[in-house]
């Protein structure tokens, strides 16, 4: 059977090998998804493994997105402007081509949650590799303005000079106001509050975490309670940047907001 895997570390919480399962029935694909645990600084050791075993496609995630990238032979535009890889695919010659397909995941969940982002005003908490990794397509939709903002203050400056886009202090944002508020930090991983003003929820109309989490993350309730209208967690972004991966792999496009669906009843 064609084969298929997530690697990364950890690993056993992904909920991508039910994913792309779903993905497999509704387009009559035939496919085996599992997961794949790689020691930090051994993955390319490890999905040399997985090649020989005939692997034909992989998604990647922490912490093994830069050297996914660094393995790939080649690069498609987004990934090559990611800095990061989320996807690789085995060409006819035996090759590897790594794509990032997040970005495309974010704006098409954005799209569902009736949030084009055309002429809006973006405030983006984080500076990492998921920032990077989502700045290009963002910027791709025309919005009236990005601005980025992170804990180390020097991280957002750095990304920001890349993309020709603001960068300021966290508590330099009181009284600004923004559209949408995009948390791209791991600070909702561990289940705290970014030291962020208020008074940025009260005009903003979507609070996104990147992250998601049953029943809401602590940015989604801290946005929403301070007058935020409407707010959402990472779960499309991953349903549509997995479609984006299995179009990629097999050709056809899945109705991924089914997916998403389906794997909301069952979390
Ligand atoms: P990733 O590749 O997933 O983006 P990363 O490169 O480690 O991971 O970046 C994590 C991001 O979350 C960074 O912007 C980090 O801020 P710093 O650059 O200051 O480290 C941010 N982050 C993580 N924990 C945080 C916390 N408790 N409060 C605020 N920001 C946090």
């Amino acid at each position: 059977m064609d084969l298929y895997t997530v690697i990364g570390n950890p690993v056993a919480h992904s909920r991508s090998p039910a994913m792309h399962q779903h993905f497999a029935a509704l387009t009559g694909q035939n496919i085996s998804y599992d997961r794949t645990l790689a020691p930090v600084g051994q993955f390319t050791d490890v999905f040399q493994r997985r090649v020989a075993e005939g692997l034909l496609g992989a998604n990647v995630t922490v912490p093994f997105k830069e050297v996914a990238w660094q393995r790939a032979e080649q690069l498609t535009a987004r990934a090559e402007q990611a800095g990061a890889v989320n996807t690789l695919a085995r060409q006819a010659d035996g090759s590897w081509l790594g794509d990032n397909t997040d970005g495309a995941g974010l704006v098409a969940d954005l799209q569902r949650l009736g949030m084009p982002l055309r002429g809006q005003r973006l405030l983006i908490v984080g500076a990492g590799g998921a920032t990077r990794g989502i700045l290009g397509a963002l910027l791709a939709q025309q919005p009236a303005s990005v601005t980025l903002a992170n804990r180390t203050r020097a991280k957002a400056d750095m990304l920001a000079a890349d993309f020709a886009i603001e960068a300021v202090a966290m508590a330099a944002l009181a009284g600004r106001q923004f559209d949408v508020l995009i948390n791209a930090t791991a600070a909702s991983l561990q289940d705290l509050l970014l030291p962020l003003p208020v008074s940025l929820c009260a005009g903003a109309k979507l609070a996104y975490d990147l992250v998601y989490r049953q029943g809401g993350t602590v940015f989604e309730h801290w946005a929403l309670a301070h007058g935020c209208a409407q707010s959402a967690d990472g779960l499309g972004m991953l349903v549509a940047q997995g479609a984006e991966s299995f179009a990629l792999w097999r050709g056809v496009r899945p109705d991924w907001q089914q997916v998403l669906t389906a794997m909301r009843e069952v979390e």
